[in-house]
């Protein structure tokens, strides 16, 4: 099984293209629409929770767990690697995340090595794509990245309030910043904002490439089970899809029909 984590639903943005590329395999998806937003919290606090919904999906019997949420992925992702994948139990099973495929991706699409992150504070105060997308850069070369803490987004997504005039002056007043800097690629640095995709591209202007986790999540996760095929193995595949929510599965149901035309089961609501 598969297992998708995100703190609430955000990670729909990351699921919806993994089903579409690898639609063969059995799916878990974990919101923690009761404790959302993680960005505003402490590492410490991410931390712990990112463990128990680790502890929690394999448990469940979940061989890879991917963690959409770019906060997590920032601050939590190696901690949950060096806890839970240590001797046997490193090759049978996976925590991958989603900050490495978009610093791929940001070397690939830059011209002009000015690029723009939006993201929560936890993973803009990480400063884990500015170490990422610098590793990966070649000598000769540079790209600067200019960062915006943009916490208001994820309350107002979750609670269905992004596509309100005050909602967009509040995104508009956010990429002001980074619409001076002249970049000429935008990364969504939070599986929230595709979300308001149509209304960030809009502000950002034609020039701007805008990238988003989803599919490069998706493809990199595909090229990962064709390399490592005594994980893959390890995977059943029967295409179901099980949605798991530590709040109220009405409401995450009706959200997630709502906003990514995807018809789903009533969601499971567990306790962590
Ligand atoms: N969706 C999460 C991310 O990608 C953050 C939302 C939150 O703050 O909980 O960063």
């Amino acid at each position: 099984m598969i297992a998708l984590f995100d703190s609430g639903y955000g990670g729909l943005t990351v699921l919806k293209p993994i089903l579409k590329a690898l639609p063969e395999y059995d799916y878990i998806y974990l919101g923690d629409s009761a404790r959302v937003p993680y960005g505003n919290r402490s590492p410490e606090m991410i931390k712990k929770f990112t463990e128990e919904a680790v502890e929690y999906l394999f448990k469940r019997g979940a061989k890879v767990i991917i963690i959409a949420c770019n906060a997590v992925s920032s601050v939590a992702l190696r901690h949950v690697q060096q806890k839970y994948l240590k001797g046997a139990d490193e090759h049978d099973r996976k925590i991958l995340g989603v900050v490495i495929p978009m610093a791929e991706e940001v070397v690939k699409t830059t011209r002009n090595g000015r690029v723009g992150l939006i993201g929560t504070r936890a993973t803009v105060n990480s400063k884990v794509y500015d170490k990422e997308i610098a590793k990966l850069c070649p000598p000769t070369r540079s790209i600067k990245l200019y960062s915006e803490a943009t916490p208001l987004l994820v309350p107002l997504i979750e609670e269905d309030y992004h596509k309100e005039p005050e909602a967009i002056t509040i995104l508009k007043k956010y990429l002001r910043p980074l619409k001076s800097y002249n970049i000429d690629t935008l990364i969504l640095g939070c599986t929230h904002y595709p979300l308001m995709l149509k209304a960030i591209t809009r502000t950002m202007g034609k020039k701007v490439k805008v990238l988003q986790s989803g599919d490069l999540t998706a493809k990199s996760l595909k090229n990962y089970l064709v390399r490592h095929p005594e994980i893959e193995s390890k995977l059943t595949k029967g295409k179901s899809l099980t949605i798991l929510t530590t709040d109220d599965p009405s409401k995450f149901k009706t959200f997630t029909e709502k906003h990514f035309g995807m018809k789903i089961k009533m969601p499971e609501k567990v306790t962590l």
